[in-house]
Order: C-alpha cells, then structure tokens, then sequence
C-alpha cells in the first residue's frame, strides 16, 4: 500500500528513543522528511525542551528551515514514574500536566493553522491504555493521558472540515527504555514492591490479552498509518494499540 507520505514533512517528538525514534525510521522509510525533537536529540535532530512556553514557535521556525514546514505531528513525548497517589505531589501533577497536555496544546495550536491553510495535515497524539482506563502507577500520568485524548479529540471536530485529521493513540506497556531501561518502571515497581523485575514484569505481562508487550516499531506503524493519506476517513479516533489491555469496544 502506497502511503503517500513520499516528500511529506514531519515532526516527531520524543524521538531520541523508544516510539518516538520507531516512528522517525518509519516515516523516513516511507520517504517523508522527518524532524525529531527531544531534549537531547542524536546529531540530526532538534534540541527543544518541549514544556518551554515557546516551544511551539521554535518548532514552526526549526520546521520551515530544515524540512521545508509542517505536514505531520506527531505528539509523543512523555514519561511516567512509578509514584502512588499519596507519593505525588502538587510539582509532580504539573510537571506531568505541563508535558502530556500543554506541551501538545502549544505545538497544535502552531501547527495546525497552517495545514488547514494549506489544506492537507495529519497530527498524531500519542496518549495510553492508561488514558482510557485510569492505572494507579501514576495517577498524574493517567490523568494527564486522559486530557490528551480529549484535547486530541477537540483540535479534531475544529480542523477535519480543513483537511486536518487529528487523532489519538493508546499503547499500552511498550518495550522501550521507560519500562525497560535502567532504573525504569520496571526497576521502580520492583523496589516499591519488593518483587524482583521479572516478577514485576511477568505480572505486567499477564495484563495484556495478548501476552507480551508491544515493540516500540509496533506502535510506530500504527501512528506512521494515522499520518498516511490511507488513513483519509479518521478524525477523532483514540485507537488502542495495547494487546486487548482496556477491555472496551469504543
Ligand atoms: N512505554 C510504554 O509502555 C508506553 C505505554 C503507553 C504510552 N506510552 C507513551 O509513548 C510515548 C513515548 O514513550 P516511550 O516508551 O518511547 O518512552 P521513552 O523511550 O522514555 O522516550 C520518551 C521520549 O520523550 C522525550 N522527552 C521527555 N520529556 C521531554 C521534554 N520535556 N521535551 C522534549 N522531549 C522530551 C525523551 O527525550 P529526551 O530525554 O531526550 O528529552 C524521549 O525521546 C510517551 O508519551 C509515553 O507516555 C508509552
């Protein structure tokens, strides 16, 4: 299936690992032109933090100059920790408010006029099983995640009628360095619990239908679809790709 995404520019958050550097190879594979941006980027990439208020605005600048503009974002930038409610305090609320809500809020609402002049974008926002079903791992993380879908869900009622598809998806556990990497939930779950990783990781596991966690270029072909002309009918979505995890059919 031809994808159309030949030439088309593209922005990638959180893409110096994980999801987001999938779904950076997969869009490069298609023969799109690809900007990805976090914090510490490898040497191609932009160097953003993107919870500064100007973020947006540096990303359109950083876009226009090194890949011709904006016709793909793609929202993933974000992380968790392994914290309980009474653990979370009023900083750890807003940081995880700042990343998972504002930081998208900020980059959409830069990007978005502009494909709707032009007629033709694609935004994707990657939220969580968590978004759809609240997990106590981290309840800022779940909440925040629900905020994402349904601001996801409101720059998709105001821009389809533009040509500007926006939707959501929701991975659930990932085999990415967030849960897998040294000191990650993995790591953090097995110290909170007192259960050793594979015991952690096993119990994790037993919560997907599927049986097993997902590969980070699993998600990325989802999303990379989503950015496609193949996906021409779906605004608004919020599609699980989490191995059966929320056990619902919306
Ligand atoms: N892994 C899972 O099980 C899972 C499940 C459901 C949803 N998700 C979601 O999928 C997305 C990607 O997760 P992942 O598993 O690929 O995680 P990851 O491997 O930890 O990657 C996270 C990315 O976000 C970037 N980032 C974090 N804070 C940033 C900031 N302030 N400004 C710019 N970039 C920032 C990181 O880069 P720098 O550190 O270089 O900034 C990194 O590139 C996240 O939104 C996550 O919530 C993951």
């Amino acid at each position: 299936m031809d994808l159309h995404l030949q030439g088309r520019a593209c922005v990638v958050t959180g893409a110096s690992g994980g999801i987001g550097a999938a779904t950076v190879a997969a869009l490069q594979q298609e023969g799109a032109r690809v900007l990805g941006v976090s914090r510490n980027p490898g040497p191609d990439g932009l160097a953003l933090d993107l919870t500064d208020a100007d973020a947006g605005d540096r990303l359109l600048a950083a876009a226009r100059d090194r890949i011709g503009g904006l016709d793909v974002l793609v929202n993933n930038a974000g992380t968790t920790s392994f914290r309980s409610l009474e653990e979370l305090d009023e900083d750890d609320w807003r940081g995880q408010w700042e990343l998972h809500v504002m930081a998208p809020l900020r980059l959409m609402k830069a990007a978005a006029p502009g494909m709707a002049e032009r007629g033709w974008g694609r935004i994707v926002n990657v939220s969580s099983s968590a978004g759809k079903r609240p997990s106590l791992t981290n309840a800022a993380y779940a909440v925040t995640k629900a905020a994402l879908l349904s601001l996801s869900r409101v720059f998709a009622d105001t821009y389809a009628e533009h040509g500007v598809l926006v939707n959501a998806v929701a991975p659930g556990p990932v085999a990415s360095e967030l849960w897998l990497g040294p000191g990650g939930l993995a790591d953090q779950a097995a110290a909170a619990r007192g259960q050793s990783r594979d015991e952690v990781l096993a119990d994790q596991t037993a919560k997907v239908p599927l049986g097993r966690f997902a590969q980070p270029e699993e998600i990325a072909a989802v999303i990379v679809f989503l950015c496609s002309e193949a996906a021409s009918t779906v605004a608004g979505a919020a599609w699980s790709v989490d191995g059966g995890t929320v056990p619902g059919i919306i």
